[in-house]
């Protein structure tokens, strides 16, 4: 891959986003959209790291973690999709390429297949990420009365919090 700067890029022109008027000024909604980015990255990294696992864990346990990962990216691959179009409904870009999700994710890539106990804890660890995300959005949303997308926040990091205790007491 080329270093070119280009229409690759996650850059946009400001004259081509639409008008929106929907009370929330324009540069609150595109804090919150571009904390969006980053949530929706998380979760899309989140969601393949996951899909990754379903298909690569080996072991006494594969049964239940094979299906136990499968539940999981399912509903993580429905949840990008209400992310991107909160960021859409903001008036706003919804990146979605790997490479701007490297840029934007919290959440590191891991190389090789690792040991099913090892593959648990780092879902562990990335279902923790995205909630850590979700979390750090909610003033700069609730701040602007922004309940859609606060609202939204809050389904995410309920399901985060219970993924995390579900993988963690596979572990204890
Ligand atoms: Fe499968």
């Amino acid at each position: 891959m080329g270093k070119k700067k280009s229409s690759e890029s996650s850059e946009f022109s400001k004259a081509d986003l639409p008008k929106v008027d929907i009370g929330i000024a324009p540069a609150s909604r595109e804090e919150i959209a571009q904390g969006l980015s980053r949530l929706l990255a998380d979760t899309y990294t989140l969601y393949l790291k996951t899909h990754n696992f379903h298909w690569n864990v080996t072991g006494p346990m594969f049964n239940t973690l094979h299906l136990m990962f499968e539940a999981q990216y399912m509903e993580l691959s429905l949840a990008v999709d209400l992310i991107a179009e909160r960021i859409r409904a903001l008036g706003y870009p919804a990146p979605a390429t790997y490479s701007e999700y490297a840029k934007l994710t919290s959440i590191p890539e891991t190389a090789g297949v690792p040991k099913a106990t090892e593959m648990i804890q780092l879902l562990v660890e990335g279902q923790e990420a995205v909630v850590r995300t979700a979390r750090s959005l909610f003033p700069s949303a609730s701040e602007v009365h922004d309940e859609p997308t606060a609202d939204l926040l809050t389904q995410r990091m309920t399901l985060h919090e219970k993924n995390a205790w579900m993988l963690r007491s596979l572990l204890e």
